[in-house]
């Protein structure tokens, strides 16, 4: 019988999945709610027939090896897969999976969470008033920006992206866009969709939403330099990959008046974060949250099962992302 192994506990819609299919008894999941230790990962996926990752989970060649000759699929419990060499993977003829779509809406509604109380100050006005330090209402207090009417700038046109794009219709927003590729998004209003290059999108924008893949070429697609071309009232906002944004510079952005804040959901180094941040009452933080409600995560759980069964029972996995190897 295969072997799945399960590198963190998940919700109970992909793991019945899973034990219906194969049986309890074949599918280990790490014990602990926790990231999985390096060393706990290279020896629990030996001899295992399916790696069910998360996306802290950095699964390389190693991995790989250690699990293996039976490994036939890597079914990661994400839509990014940065974590995942895919290709070492592709090597191998191993299928990787990720869960496209499910999030999409979710991811969407966070990005939206963050625009709006980053412009509003939300986590700062809390904080004041949680510290007992609130007076009463002030003409002049905590005053934010509007979010209606304004710029937004999303970079990086894929699904979450169009999806951000069509919640700005309800805020009479103008949209624009920088994509590697043209999109027809289907929107139809009087502010449709503009594509724009980047240096285009800094200039104009109130909110830059990033929305790319972390690839080697977006890495630090956000410094020092893209800092300096945004207006110094706009807000930028990442739900999408740490590593996209040069964290160090954005600390000097925020702190220097270069932009007027951040809303951020991912870190370079998670759950590292940058000590710097910490200190700007105009960034707005959350521990990479993008996906997580029950139903999303739910569906995720299944989507990352329903791959496993299907390459399992020698069918096509339906969201492979190096499907050259089937
Ligand atoms: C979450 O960050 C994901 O990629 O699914």
């Amino acid at each position: 019988m295969a072997r799945i192994f399960v590198a963190r506990r998940i919700p109970d819609a992909g793991l019945n999945l899973l034990y219906d299919a194969f049986g309890k008894e074949n599918v280990a999941i790490y014990p602990e709610d926790r990231v999985i230790p390096r060393d706990a990962l290279l020896s629990g996926v030996k001899g295992m027939d399916a790696i069910l990752p998360i996306l802290t989970d950095r699964i390389d060649g190693e991995v790989m090896a250690a699990a293996g000759p039976r490994l036939k699929i890597i079914a990661n419990f994400a839509v990014g897969y940065n974590n995942i060499d895919v290709d070492a993977a592709t090597q191998r003829k191993i299928p990787v999976t990720n869960t496209p779509g499910v999030l999409t809406e979710t991811t969407a509604d966070l990005t939206w969470t963050l625009m709006l109380a980053v412009a509003r100050r939300a986590g700062e006005s809390e904080r004041i008033l949680r510290a007992g330090k609130w007076t009463g209402w002030g003409p002049m207090q905590l005053m934010g920006s509007d979010v209606y009417g304004k710029t937004l700038g999303i970079f990086g046109y894929g699904r979450i992206g169009q999806a951000v794009a069509r919640r700005a219709l309800a805020f009479d927003m103008k949209v624009i866009y920088a994509s590697r590729r043209p999109v027809d998004s289907g929107l139809d209003h009087k502010t449709h969709p503009r594509a724009v290059d980047k240096k285009t999108l800094l200039a104009e924008s109130d909110f830059v939403s990033i929305h790319c893949p972390l690839l080697p070429e977006t890495t630090h697609a956000f410094g020092a330099a893209e800092f300096d071309a945004m207006k110094n009232t706009a807000y930028l906002i990442n739900t999408s990959r740490g590593p996209v944004v040069d964290e160090a510079a954005l600390v000097d952005a925020l702190k220097g008046g270069k932009i007027a804040g951040a809303g951020l959901d991912v870190y370079e180094e998670e759950p590292k974060i940058h000590p710097g941040l910490f200190e700007c009452e105009n960034a707005v933080l959350l521990p990479h949250l993008g996906s997580a409600t029950q139903e999303t995560r739910g569906k995720m759980a299944h989507i990352a099962a329903t791959n496993i069964v299907a390459r399992l029972k020698g069918e096509q996995p339906p969201n492979c992302v190096n499907p050259e190897v089937l």
